[in-house]
């Protein structure tokens, strides 16, 4: 079972999976479809695979529904991506978050609990923003206390705590990962990259917040697919993992990046914006901004010989090529819940 296969990581991994020689089993997907979920991300694939992959509409919330999914497929592992997972929604409305993130995965926790003979392994995706924010020097490690600092990740926080605790009390056979910032085709356009990419594709206002010298450690998705197959493979059950991709960057550096291949790519034919540099517009900052997030991943790397293999030089160029050459994707994500969400939160 993959919880969220319609979301941005989600679906990446549901193709990534499918391409795999050692995986030879069948892939249920279930996800509610909410705003960021997009069956266009999987488009084909149950065509393709019609004895590997099944799609399930359904909310990790119906604790019945998630025991009756359990039931009909003998579901044997789990690989839980489903959340609310964007930090300015959960700051605006942050009932959704902890409804999803903390009730939902306590219903597939109970779930898997009570299939517990069939059951090989629950591998819960999280986030390195359960460890609160960094000064300018240290990394984040499995052992670094948790201090979340917004509704987002005080939630995911909260879950990840179940996780563990199932397998302390009950001995469900548990993983955990805490990952950095993603980016990578299929993600949807309110996060920082493919918002500035379409934005500043389009001649619009690209808000950066506060001062733009917040730093994030980014990892290509396809290389986020690969250490959570390797864990689900070989990781010590009961342990969490952190994933990172060595590249702490700052906002604003990534901003400008992200227009000066723009500029290479689709360059402006005339006008006062034929750098798209001119678009950059500093906003009021977000509400308990975390400063600056970085990995070690060393536990990873060491223990099942992992680590990321694509550049960001490279990946953000795929990113973005991905994000020109897919504008019927990029016209039914722009839908009006986008457009309305967009309006209310920079008014630009
Ligand atoms: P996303 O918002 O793109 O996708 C979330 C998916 O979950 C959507 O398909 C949505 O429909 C589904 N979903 C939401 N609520 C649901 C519910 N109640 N029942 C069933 N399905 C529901 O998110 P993403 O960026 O792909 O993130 C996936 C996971 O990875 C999340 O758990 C997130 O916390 C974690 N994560 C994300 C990043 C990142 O940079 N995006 C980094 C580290 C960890
Ligand atoms: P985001 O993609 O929302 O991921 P997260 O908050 O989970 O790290 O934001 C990445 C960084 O970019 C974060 O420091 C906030 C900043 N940001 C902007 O400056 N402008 C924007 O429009 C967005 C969405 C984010």
């Amino acid at each position: 079972m993959v919880t969220g296969g319609c979301g941005f990581i989600g679906s990446n991994f549901i193709q990534y999976l499918l391409r795999q020689g050692d995986f030879t089993g069948r892939i249920i997907n279930v996800d509610k479809l909410t705003y960021a979920g997009n069956p266009d991300n999987l488009d084909g694939i149950e065509k393709n695979n019609p004895d590997r992959y099944l799609f399930e509409k359904a909310d990790i919330c119906d604790l019945g529904l998630m025991e009756d999914i359990f039931s009909r497929y003998a579901i044997d592992a789990t690989c839980h991506f489903a959340a609310e997972s964007h930090v300015d929604r959960s700051i605006k409305d942050p009932g959704a978050f902890i409804y999803t993130n903390i009730v939902g995965t306590f219903n597939l926790l109970e779930a898997a609990r009570s299939h517990a003979g069939d059951f090989i392994l629950f591998h819960h995706i999280s986030t390195d923003e359960v460890y609160g924010s960094l000064g300018k020097e240290g990394l984040f490690k499995e052992t670094t206390p948790y201090q979340p600092n917004s509704p987002y990740s005080a939630a995911k926080a909260s879950s990840d705590h179940l996780v563990r605790a199932y397998n302390k009390t009950y001995g469900l056979p548990v993983t955990v990962s805490n990952c950095s910032n993603n980016y990578g085709p299929y993600q949807f356009p309110e996060k920082l990259i493919p918002l500035i990419t379409l934005n500043a594709k389009e001649g619009e206002k690209l808000p950066v917040y506060g001062d733009g010298r917040n730093v994030r450690d980014w990892l290509y998705v396809e290389d986020h697919c690969n250490a959570i197959w390797t864990i689900m493979k070989s990781g010590r059950r009961g342990e969490t993992y952190n994933i990172g991709g060595n590249m702490e960057m700052e906002n604003i550096v990534i901003v400008e990046m992200i227009c000066d291949i723009l500029d290479e790519l689709s360059p402006v034919s005339s006008g006062k914006n034929d750098h798209r540099r001119n678009l950059i517009t500093f906003v009021k900052d977000r509400p308990g901004h975390d400063r600056r997030y970085a990995i070690d991943f060393t536990k990873l790397q060491s223990e099942l010989n992992w680590s990321p293999q694509e550049s960001f030089e490279s990946g953000i160029r795929k990113t973005i090529s991905w994000y020109l050459e897919n504008s019927e994707w990029v016209r039914r994500v722009r839908n009006n819940e986008y457009q309305s969400w967009m309006s209310e939160q920079y008014k630009l």
